[in-house]
């Protein structure tokens, strides 16, 4: 399973990258915002900032809704540097959008997922990773958990090639649900990779040890 973290924030995906356990950053329009990144300009210099960071994939979101649009912009934020994947809406520009970066062999991500019939045209477009949004959907009391089950149903039935990328996870309970379902990546928040190395027993047995090691030196 790989992880990805979903942020703009370079000292956090410092952080975990540093962990040696990070495979990719997912960011969004919201993410950049967030970090105060605005203008063009300024979001094409912090995507080359992360790539440097991290050695995997990095999805860059494009912001048009119309086909000509997105493949203009999609192509620039590809050649800004080779990590880059580039992430388009669940919309029919979008899926047509698609079509066209995996044609010419350029990794893609469709985000805002909320079905199994929107993961089944992603993969039909050929995507090179599909974001279901499991915590916006656990938000009005649907279950996110399920739509990952589906998804890895329906794409293990047809060999589907399309990496199922948990996205909108809030916690760690999410992300080892996940992995229990099959998701082939997921992406969250720092507090979601690094809240999995807690365990109270983990901090008592490694107290005592050091106590013991005291004693006989
Ligand atoms: O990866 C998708 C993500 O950015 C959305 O997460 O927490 O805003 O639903 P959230």
């Amino acid at each position: 399973m790989k992880f990805f973290i979903d942020t703009a924030n370079l000292e956090q995906i410092k952080e975990a990258q540093d962990m040696g356990i990070l495979d990719g950053v997912t960011t969004n329009p919201s993410l950049m915002a967030k970090e105060g990144i605005t203008g063009t300009d300024n979001i094409m210099k912090h995507y080359v900032n992360i790539c440097k960071l991290v050695d995997g994939d990095v999805s860059a979101e494009v912001i048009s809704t119309d086909y000509e649009g997105m493949v203009r912009e999609g192509e620039a934020l590809a050649d800004l540097h080779s990590q880059i994947v580039v992430k388009l809406p669940m919309i029919k520009d979008g899926v047509k959008a698609c079509k066209y970066f995996s044609d010419k062999g350029i990794k893609t991500n469709m985000t805002l997922v909320f079905s199994a019939g929107q993961a089944l045209l992603a993969a039909k477009a050929g995507a090179t990773y599909v974001s279901p949004f499991i915590g916006r959907l656990d938000d009005i009391s649907t279950d996110g958990l399920n739509l990952i089950a589906e998804i890895r149903m329906i794409y293990d039935n047809y060999g589907f090639d399309t990496e199922i990328l948990a996205a909108s996870v809030r916690h760690t309970m999410h992300v080892i649900d996940c992995a229990k379902l099959g998701a082939d990546v997921m992406t969250g928040p720092l507090s979601s990779i690094t809240g999995l190395l807690n365990h109270p027993l983990t901090d008592i047995g490694l107290e005592k040890f050091l106590a013991d090691y005291k004693k006989g030196n």
